[in-house]
């Protein structure tokens, strides 16, 4: 009935760094696009992006689903303001869903899967637990991010690390002996000091496994994540995850996509405190129009291979910061971003 749809996943390992931020306001410029968007809050023991869309959170949701004994995911889709988009709650009303079992998870994943619309976005929570890695493998390209800071920057690689690493093992569940033989590597290859890589993992399953081998090369291959920089204050600040790129393809044999920025805005805290998601409260706003810039490579570029790096992304945020800084109604917002700036260099602005 419709196109096939595109399922993102967005996590990032570290908390506050804008997660919730993003999926509800690229949900609502998705919906507001034309495309049929569901929107899930998969945060469980954290859901709050109900607030992010400025709905009621006391609704039955993903929490619910995982204790009643049947039912189905449809149950607890609830509408939105907007025509296109459809809104599946967390677990806000029912404690302890953060530890949902093997069986539930697959359960929740199936139901979750068979939804039907164009953009099905997954609000993840927090750091890397099992529940976290398997809602992201949900797709092969998921969006991760992170902030300017190095605390953000490292999480968001120990988030790639154990997603690649939970993806090899699951890639051999099927295979029990081998499975025994890299829980072990696992095991005595990690530790401080020592930089386990997939490639280190390779050499010793090849000798014993050659298939297996081959399972986590294409496993490695399959899975291309999406990397987006939030609360950025200038277009160099891209260069901070640069490093990043050559790291991932060298530890982990996992190639990664610079995809996004989105400049640091007091409209993202204005917008909370009056309950209205970022791009309804002002469509105008510089973290607004990052956002929307994000959901049109979405509907545009999403399928495609991006450069590394990115010429086109790195030329639009130069392009925007210029246009900003010409702009008199966002002075107020280039005091703020540039406000470090201002306290070391205080002439360059006078
Ligand atoms: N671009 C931005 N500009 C200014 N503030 C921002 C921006 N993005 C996020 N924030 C601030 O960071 C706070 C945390 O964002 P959010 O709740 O989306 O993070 P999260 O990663 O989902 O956190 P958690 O892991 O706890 O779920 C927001 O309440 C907002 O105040
Ligand atoms: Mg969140």
């Amino acid at each position: 009935m419709y196109q096939e749809k595109t399922i993102i996943p967005i996590a990032g390992g570290k908390g506050g760094i804008g997660k919730s931020l993003l999926t509800a306001n690229l949900a609502v410029s998705l919906a507001k696009m034309g495309h049929k968007t569901v929107v899930v809050d998969l945060d469980l023991g954290g859901s709050n992006l109900h607030t992010f869309l400025g709905l009621p959170g006391d609704q039955p949701g993903i929490g619910n689903f995982i204790h009643a004994r049947k039912n189905q995911i449809n149950d607890y889709v609830v509408s939105t303001p907007w025509k296109n988009l459809l809104f599946i709650p967390g677990d806000c009303s029912t404690p302890f869903t953060g530890n949902i079992n093997h069986n539930k998870k697959r359960l929740l994943i199936k139901n979750l899967l068979s939804i039907q619309c164009r953009y099905l976005l997954l609000d993840l929570g927090a750091g890397s637990s099992y529940n976290t890695l398997d809602f992201f493998r949900m797709s092969d390209r998921g969006i991760v991010i992170t902030t300017p800071e190095i605390t953000a920057i490292n999480n968001m690689l120990g988030f790639l690390n154990n997603f690649v690493f939970r993806s090899i093992e699951r890639s051999l569940s099927n295979k029990p002996h081998t499975h025994s033989a890299l829980k072990e590597i696992f095991h005595y290859k990690s530790g401080p000091g020592k930089n386990l890589s997939v490639e280190s993992i390779l050499k010793e399953i090849i000798a014993l496994d050659p298939d297996a081998a081959t399972e986590i090369q294409k496993t490695c291959l399959r899975y291309r994540p999406r990397l987006i920089l939030n609360m950025g204050r200038h277009p160099d600040d891209l260069n901070k995850i640069e490093n990043t790129f050559a790291a991932t393809r060298k530890l982990l044999s996992l190639y990664t996509d610079p995809f996004g920025f989105v400049f640091d805005d007091p409209a993202v805290r204005e917008s909370i405190n009056h309950g209205m998601p970022l791009v309804e409260y002002d469509e105008n706003c510089i973290a607004s129009r990052s956002i929307s810039h994000i959901a049109q490579r979405i509907v545009y570029v999403w399928d495609k291979t991006l450069d590394e790096p990115d010429q086109a992304l790195l030329n639009h945020t130069r392009k925007f910061y210029e246009f900003i800084q010409k702009d008199s109604r966002q002075q107020s917002t280039l005091r703020f971003i540039t406000s470090p700036l201002r306290n070391i260099l205080p002439n360059l602005f006078n």
